[in-house]
């Protein structure tokens, strides 16, 4: 299974306007270029939709947004782990707070994406939420609190303690499961907090996605590394 390089910053591109068509690979493109250039570990969400593409097209972890807890099949419009991973996907988003899953899909869509050789990444709203995820064993956890995402205020100024509490809960349940963290996660002075408070890493969109000047929050981020 490729594995992520830590400490690693993904970027869930989401569905914004901005990363329709050409704009998904474009960024795609950008984030390769500062991962090359600062020797940094990044990691990206393209929209399901453009999945393909950039994964054939770029060097760096490309990960799916989202999938479902469903085999290949008669599963209109569903996302199995088979087909992500066929797309060129070396793991997934699982659980965002935008695509919520019951806890025992999550549970059965972590075991599918570990037979896959997936990565695994599961979106968690609390502490508590992470402890129940963790006994799941997925690769990561990325803890999120809903109401500050895609706000200014990060998780790591907002509410500190989401970060430090959920990892060393986490680390009880099951030391192999990482930390991220993310929501409203915006230059390198947030990722250098995340880290500080034991994450693995962050998870962030709207920063980077709909950023005036992408290279140079690019470069702020991995600052903080
Ligand atoms: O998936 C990352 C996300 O939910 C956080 O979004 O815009 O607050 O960085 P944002």
């Amino acid at each position: 299974m490729t594995e992520l390089k830590l400490p690693v910053i993904v970027v869930n591109f989401k569905v914004y306007s901005e990363v329709e068509g050409q704009g998904a690979l474009r960024l795609a493109k950008e984030c390769e270029r500062a991962a090359g250039e600062h020797k940094a570990s990044f990691a990206v969400c393209p929209p399901m939709v453009e999945l393909s593409k950039v994964a054939s097209s770029v060097t760096i972890p490309v990960l799916s947004q989202h999938v479902d807890a469903r085999s290949p099949g008669s599963i209109t419009g569903h996302v199995s782990p088979q087909s992500v991973k066929a797309a060129g996907a070396v793991g997934t988003l699982i659980n965002h707070s935008e695509h919520r899953m019951a806890m025992p899909d999550i549970a059965i869509a972590v075991k599918m994406c570990r037979e896959q050789g997936l990565i695994s990444i599961v979106c968690t709203d609390s502490s508590e939420t992470s402890v129940a995820v963790a006994a799941y064993g997925p690769d990561f956890i990325a803890v999120e609190p809903p109401e500050l995402i895609g706000g200014d205020i990060s998780v790591t100024t907002a509410d500190p303690q989401i970060v430090s509490r959920t990892v060393e809960l986490v680390k009880k349940v099951d030391p192999k499961v990482k930390v991220l963290c993310g929501a409203g996660v915006k230059n390198g002075a947030d990722v250098k907090a995340a880290l500080r408070l034991g994450a693995s890493g962050v998870l962030l969109a709207s920063g980077v996605v709909k950023a005036k000047d992408v290279k140079a929050v690019l470069k702020d981020l991995v600052s903080g590394l």
